[in-house]
């Protein structure tokens, strides 16, 4: 009704509404033979980036998506340059034309198109997800990697950990001994241990945490403990073998000729998992 009033009031103005992707409604109109590019441009409508190539079919930016009815009764259809810009539009749909290349006639008074998200947008928004994601991985990440909670009870049972005084080891050490474990901190640095020694008793409440001392880059070191330690008749349960060091900048050699940090990090431990394993198996075997 109103369409007919307007033209036949003598106005050449043919109504036109832009809605965007979130529902915003620009109610406009136009003259015939005016794309509905320059629609948007003689009427100031606010859609952001909206035509940047100026109709020259250089970009996809003014990508609209009509009702079907308004689609088929347009009156020319887009040319091959046209399609080639639309394969690059956000949101192709059936229905899709490019506004530059759109002109109001008479028939097309009522015309109610969609503007889809421009393409910046897409980009910004799919940022957004993909920080929000990378944030939500790494809290997840924090709260719950490398934390394991036992929920055994472990009072009956023995642990060995060497490299206790610091980091995982040390945090491995108070976990067991929460559980009731009784944990032999070995380490090279005896001060040091003492005093981890004394904090996860007081942390956990359990007095069977013990200090022993064991250098796993001397082998001497090794076979010295493991002499001592299997002297007291301790039955061994859980040996972990945690100690090792890193970014040595120099080849150092040992007092067994070994490369520093395989001798620490790996021959060691082989000798050490090689002296108790009688032990070791013992328990399993006695389990
Ligand atoms: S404004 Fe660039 S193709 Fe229409």
């Amino acid at each position: 009704m109103h369409s007919s009033s307007c033209l036949r009031n003598g106005s050449s103005s043919i109504r036109v509404t832009f809605v965007t992707s979130d529902g915003e409604r620009h109610e406009t109109s136009g003259k015939e033979g005016d794309t509905l590019l320059d629609v948007v441009v003689d009427k100031n409508i606010p859609l952001d980036g909206y035509g940047a190539c100026e109709g020259t079919l250089a970009c996809s930016t003014c990508h609209v998506i009509l009702k079907q009815e308004d689609f088929d009764r347009l009156p020319n259809k887009p040319v091959d340059e046209e399609l080639d810009m639309l394969d690059l539009a956000v949101d192709l749909s059936d229905t899709s034309r490019l506004g530059c290349q759109i002109t109001l006639t008479k028939d097309l008074d009522g015309l109610e198109v969609t503007v889809p998200m421009d393409l910046m947008t897409c980009v910004w928004l799919l940022l957004a997800v993909a920080v929000i994601i990378a944030v939500g991985i790494k809290v997840v990440a924090k709260l719950t990697c490398g934390r394991y909670t036992i929920k055994q009870d472990l009072s009956n049972k023995t642990v060995l950990i060497t490299g206790a005084t610091g980091g995982i080891g040390m945090v491995a050490a108070k976990e067991l001994a929460r559980k009731g474990a009784s944990v032999h901190l070995l380490c090279r640095n005896a001060q040091k241990a003492e005093t981890v020694c004394e904090e996860i008793k007081r942390d956990t409440g359990n007095d069977r945490v013990f200090v022993w001392s064991l250098d796993t880059s001397r082998l001497s070191s090794v076979r010295d403990f493991a002499r001592k330690f299997l002297a007291t008749s301790h039955p061994i349960d859980i040996l972990i073998n945690n100690a090792g060091i890193a970014w040595i900048q120099e080849r150092e050699l040992t007092e067994d000729g070994l490369e520093m940090t395989m001798a620490t990090n790996h021959f060691g431990h082989f000798l050490l998992t090689n002296l108790l394993l009688g032990t070791l198996l013992f328990e399993v075997i006695r389990s």
